[in-house]
């Protein structure tokens, strides 16, 4: 696992855009996995700025995502769907038909599980994933216990991820107990991936990352596992790990 450790949030935004958009020029069709939380906002601004300046079209890209809530419609504002419109893809030129974004409203949630892997695998498999991490070392919405061998697949939610995630519900009874998520074995097939940690209340989590066992109560652990990993994070991330 490759770590680079930068100063702050908007370094390691610029860092991660840096290397999104040349794999964006490197690759003709390129690929791409998101993700949601706080942690990719500055990569997406840096990404629309450098769209603006005419440094990267979208035209190419196809974008899949970690993961969304049962239960809430595209349109509604707490969706990820809708965070990702709104923070990325309504300002750049990404084609609609590109963008993978699990349903959360379906009838059918093993379908759409089962449709969202072939999707990728026509992709082609996604060149680039990335990650964000859970306080409790959550990757998209696989809980600790989760296996190693899931694919797509509805998880139910831990009272501690429904509290982390709260913050941007009125309340936390309104917070989706369930959620679709790639699985474990699903992100660990894109060929290159990046976690991104930023802030002091991560410092616990990245150091169990990158000290701690792999075992399937630690999720991210499983990235051990991958040849191709890069972790940006922050000097504030990286309070209890000695590296310089
Ligand atoms: C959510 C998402 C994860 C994300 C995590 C961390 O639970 N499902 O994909 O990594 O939050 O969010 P934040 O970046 O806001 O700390």
């Amino acid at each position: 696992m490759n770590v680079i450790k930068v100063k702050d949030y908007q370094e390691m935004s610029k860092e991660a855009c840096k290397i999104v958009v040349e794999k964006i020029k490197e690759l003709d069709r390129p690929v791409l996995g998101f993700a949601t939380g706080s942690t990719p906002i500055g990569l997406y601004q840096c990404l629309i700025e450098e769209y603006n300046k005419k440094n990267v079209s979208f035209q190419d890209v196809t974008t899949f995502n970690l993961d969304e809530y049962v239960g809430l419609a595209p349109d509604d504002p707490r969706s990820y769907y809708y965070f990702m419109m709104d923070q990325l893809f309504n300002h750049v030129d990404v084609p609609q038909e590109n963008i993978h974004i699990p349903n959360g409203v379906t009838s059918d949630l093993e379908k759409e599980c089962h449709d969202f892997e072939e999707s990728i695998r026509k992709a082609g498999q996604i060149d680039l994933q990335i990650l964000g991490i859970g306080p409790n070392g959550h990757i998209g919405f696989n809980e600790p216990g989760t296996k190693f061998s899931s694919r797509t697949h509805v998880v139910k939610l831990t009272e501690s991820t429904r509290n982390a995630n709260s913050r941007f519900f009125d309340s936390i009874e309104e917070v989706p107990t369930e959620a679709i998520t790639m699985g474990i074995e699903t992100i660990l097939e894109c060929k290159e991936i990046i976690l991104l940690v930023s802030g002091e209340n991560k410092a616990e989590t990245v150091a169990q990352l990158l000290n701690g066992d792999i075992t399937e109560d630690f999720p991210a652990s499983a990235l051990h596992k991958h040849n191709n990993v890069t972790v940006i994070a922050d000097e504030a991330a990286m309070k209890y790990v000695n590296k310089d």
